[in-house]
């Protein structure tokens, strides 16, 4: 049974504050698809990010610059279908946002009209602060994304820790203030120094989700196919993986392989 089998009301950004400010902490998986997101829903999760890392797992893509925003609508869609509790975030891919806030807006539109999720999110800081007062201007609640910002690794080089360094930290402390003042509803920090998240976590009064960022901010969140062990390629320091689903469905596969070829399956109970 679920913890969260006995409220079964639909999570919403003034239920996650909330949660925040009596210091309960804040579930967040990612979810590229119905079946998916109506399994992480049932299990209680609190936030489904329907996230650009699909051009990674979902795509095979080395990083998350390649995915469109049709594709996202297609799988965000998809995840809605399958979703009755949770609040659907979904990523902005990247080239949807930055170029100016008007595009921005246009994009975030098409993401709300045709996926029916719930709020958007973007990497950055002041560089994007334009799209994201325009898109907040529309009514369209948005998630902040700092430190680690996997649409920038062509600027950083490597996926390693951001803001180890007193002038990056600086500019993310600002960043991150300046999405609250702007009306961000919440922020993902990713790959930063713990002490750092858990100071930014407490200088907000916004939920600050953490992913490698230790357990001093107010919620976590991981990528689903890396935590139920369904990819095996990567294995960052920050990664629990709870299950080894890729093992499980080898041997599953295996052994209806071999029951094929031996004529095993279908037996007379199998068939018509
Ligand atoms: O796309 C994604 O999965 C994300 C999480 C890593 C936060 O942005």
């Amino acid at each position: 049974m679920s913890i969260h089998s006995e409220d079964s009301r639909r999570v919403t950004t003034h239920r996650l504050l909330e949660m925040k400010h009596r210091c309960e902490k804040i579930s967040m998986l990612t979810a590229y698809d119905f079946t998916m997101g109506s399994i992480v829903d049932q299990a209680g999760i609190d936030i489904i990010l329907v996230g650009d890392s699909a051009s990674n797992v979902m795509c095979g893509n080395i990083t998350t610059l390649p995915i469109t925003l049709d594709q996202m609508i297609f799988l965000a869609k998809s995840v809605v279908r399958g979703v009755k509790r949770a609040l659907v975030v979904v990523d902005m891919p990247f080239g949807s946002y930055q170029g100016n806030s008007k595009e921005a807006l246009s994009s975030a539109i098409r993401i709300m009209k045709e996926t029916h999720g719930d709020c958007l999110k973007v990497e950055g800081g002041e560089e994007i602060i334009e799209s994201v007062k325009r898109i907040l201007s529309a009514g369209i609640p948005v998630m902040g994304h700092l430190g680690l910002m996997p649409q920038s690794i062509n600027k950083y080089g490597s996926y390693t820790v951001r803001a180890k360094e007193d002038i990056e930290a600086e500019k993310l402390i600002r960043d991150a203030h300046l999405l609250e003042e702007t009306g961000c509803f919440a922020i993902v920090l990713e790959k930063i120094p713990a002490a750092l998240a858990q100071r930014v976590a407490l200088e907000l009064t916004i939920p600050v989700i953490g992913i490698g960022a230790g357990g001093g901010v107010d919620g976590q969140v991981l990528v689903l196919h890396d935590m139920i062990g369904l990819t095996q390629n990567f294995s960052p320091r920050f990664l629990r993986r709870y299950a080894n689903l890729q093992a499980i469905m080898n041997e599953a596969i295996e052994h209806y392989v071999a029951d094929v070829k031996s004529g095993f399956f279908p037996n007379q109970n199998e068939q018509y």
